[in-house]
């Protein structure tokens, strides 16, 4: 476009941009739709690039073998962002039985704090209780991660080697984790994504990841992944852009 044409396009827009126009003429549903397109072939690349190999029938089968492949018989730091009954973290605590590994369980036990697809706010809500598991490396940090996790990062040692579960479902919960914990992930350090991307959306989990090592330049790899494109465990190779 002309530099004069531009300035005028950019007098007529102006008044709609500044004074919500746009946003009502553009209207949720299009930007919704608009992201879901962005993230289609953001994802979609990043496959590419990322073959999720090797595959797995079940999550479980992808935790035993990240359990292999990465060396976690030894101490861990287990960091779960979404317990709800506690089936994940439960098979954590039975399958790295040694006894100086901490696992630590984050989660509202109200249900999720906003809707997900058909799932309304509150889905997996448990009444507030923690899961009955009877192990003394369980602690359950109980509050929405916006509340909690500033807290526990500043009285907590996380120099061991780390394993992040995250099965909040949400973007908005995923990214405000990741973002918190920039600063203490390591080389070796394991991600695991619970729900990475669907076929027909992306942007919950895989755009809270991509928005995520955009802005920190972190590298990883993948280990495998379950489910096809589901479950996603990652390991950390570098923290900062090469
Ligand atoms: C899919 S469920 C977890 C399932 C569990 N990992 C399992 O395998 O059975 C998602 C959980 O994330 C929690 N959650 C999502 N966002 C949260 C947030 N910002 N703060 C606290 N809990 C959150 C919800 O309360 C819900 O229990």
């Amino acid at each position: 476009m002309k530099p004069n044409l531009r300035k005028y396009a950019a007098g007529l827009l102006r008044p709609a941009f500044l004074k919500g126009r746009l946003g009502a003429l553009v209207g949720k549903t299009v930007e919704e739709w608009g992201l879901r397109l962005a993230y289609a072939g953001k994802v979609s690349r990043w496959l590419q690039e990322n073959p999720l190999e090797p595959q797995f029938d079940s999550r479980y089968e992808l935790y035993s073998h990240v359990i292999d492949s990465a060396d976690l018989r030894g101490p861990i730091t287990y960091l779960e962002f979404g317990v709800a009954t506690g089936r994940s973290i439960a098979w954590w605590v039975d399958n790295n039985a040694h006894k100086d590994s901490a696992l630590y369980g984050f989660d509202c036990f109200t249900g999720l704090p906003e809707e997900w697809y058909w799932h309304p706010k509150g889905t997996f809500d448990q009444g507030g209780a923690t899961p009955d598991i009877d192990d003394k490396r369980v602690t359950w940090v109980k509050g929405y991660f916006q509340n909690t996790l500033q807290s526990f990062i500043r009285s907590h040692d996380l120099d061991r080697r780390l394993v992040v579960h995250l099965d909040a479902d949400l973007f908005t919960s995923t990214h405000f984790v990741l973002g918190s914990l920039a600063p203490y992930l390591k080389p070796n350090d394991i991600i695991i994504f619970d729900e990475f991307t669907r076929l027909t959306d992306a942007t919950h989990e895989f755009r809270a990841f991509h928005d995520f090592v955009t802005a920190y330049g972190m590298q990883f790899s993948v280990l495998g992944a379950s489910g096809g494109y589901v479950q996603v465990a990652m390991r950390v190779d570098a923290t900062a852009c090469a």
